[in-house]
């Protein structure tokens, strides 16, 4: 059975532990994916793609465990579109309480040519392919991959047979990032007004970021109909990675006044998710990555440190409590002005008088200019003699 979803309530399927662990690298052991999938069911994503079943026996065995273990999230095995992938992501993926088997194949022109396949003959595979998957289980997703490379005339019809054969999810994949916001609506309007039984499957959206355009594309999509987001933490993924969870979940959350849409994820676990999956994938969080990069909740410039002393509203759009960050950070450097001092230097257990601060100022922009950063031992040796420790 599908996930009955409300109008406006956007369902969260994470592949972090399938697409995200297909980054060249980031493979993970079967504990630290045990403890993912953990973090990602009780941060209430909806759907965790736990891996691909016939791809190795250690990721049959991971999804399998991750099943049994699972508690509200619907876990879901990858297969290919043949009998004895689907056979064994079911093996792996019934353990759970919520399982899906996810179904896929290729149906642009250069993906057709990989098996060799007419479209007649593709889209009987498909029929048959989904109807088995069907049989053996009630919640089944159907992906074209290369969705959006795909005539669109070919993509209603394969979707309307997987419907037929039984799909509850259809998703849309814009499997090499090549798609830009205005399109990706436009095909999902496209698909939900053009292929019969639209009405009664859920539409997903599952981005890749080559363009830089995954996080844009995936709320187009949204907007236009899709009422499941495909994401990974970090946008961990082949190539450029893939939509990210945490940019999604926080855009429908901050800017809910223009995107009326919600999820069932608890942000405040988003800090330390990101943490851990980095971690565990070997995949540094670059420093001006939105939402979880060290930068995202920083200030150095006088401007907007000053502005933030005063109301941080003042240069940030969230707090950052919400994503699980105790608070924001005021680094010290060559462009930071005196009232960040002041209120390091406070900070630091040291109330300045005005002459002070004058002094050690002059002296800490010397500093500044010679290093990157000034850490607050570097201020305390500033400090001359005479200074009161509050
Ligand atoms: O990007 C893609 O097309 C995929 C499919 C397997 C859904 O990851
Ligand atoms: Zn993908």
């Amino acid at each position: 059975m599908n996930i009955p979803t409300e109008q406006d309530r956007v369902l969260i399927f994470d592949t972090t532990l399938r697409d995200g662990e297909q980054s060249p690298g980031a493979t993970m052991t079967h504990a630290e994916k045990l403890e993912i999938a953990e973090m990602l069911d009780d941060m209430g994503v909806d759907i965790i793609e736990a891996g691909f079943p016939i791809a190795s026996e250690g990721d049959f065995n991971a999804v399998k465990e991750i099943a049994q273990r699972s508690k509200d999230a619907v876990i879901c095995g990858l297969s290919r579109a043949n009998f004895k992938d689907i056979d064994r992501c079911w093996e792996a993926v019934k353990h759970a309480g919520r399982p899906r088997i996810h179904t896929f194949i290729g149906t642009s022109p250069l993906h057709r040519e990989i098996p060799g396949l007419s479209k007649d003959e593709m889209a009987n595979l498909i029929h048959e392919t989904v109807s088995h998957a069907r049989n053996l289980c009630d919640n089944v997703q159907w992906s074209p991959m290369d969705a959006t490379r795909t005539e669109h005339d070919y993509l209603c019809r394969v979707i309307e047979i997987a419907i037929k054969a039984g799909a509850t999810t259809i998703n849309i994949p814009d499997t090499v990032g090549y798609t830009a916001p205005r399109e990706s609506a436009e095909l999902i309007r496209m698909l939900i007004e053009k292929v019969p039984g639209a009405d009664e499957i859920v539409f997903a959206t599952h981005c890749h970021n080559d363009l830089g355009m995954a996080t844009a594309n995936a709320l187009a999509a949204v907007e236009a109909g899709a009422r499941q987001i495909e994401s990974t933490i970090n946008g961990l993924g082949e190539r450029a990675g893939n939509t990210a969870l945490e940019e999604v979940v926080m855009a429908l959350k901050v800017r809910n006044d223009i995107m009326p849409y919600t999820t069932g994820v608890d942000t405040t676990r988003i800090m330390s998710i990101s943490r851990r999956v980095a971690q565990v994938s070997g995949f540094p969080v670059q420093f001006n990555k939105a939402i979880v990069g060290k930068n995202a909740f920083a200030h150095e410039s006088g401007i907007h440190q000053d502005g933030m002393l005063k109301n941080p509203q003042n240069f940030e759009i969230m707090r950052p409590e919400d994503i699980g960050l105790a608070e924001s950070s005021l680094p010290l450097g060559k462009h930071s002005g005196r009232a960040a001092l002041k209120a390091k230097m406070k900070g630091l257990g040291y109330e300045l008088a005005d002459n002070q601060l004058a002094d050690v100022f002059v002296r800490f922009k010397e500093l500044a200019d010679r290093k990157k950063e000034v850490f607050d031992e570097d201020l305390i040796a500033l400090l001359g003699d005479g200074t009161d420790a509050a």
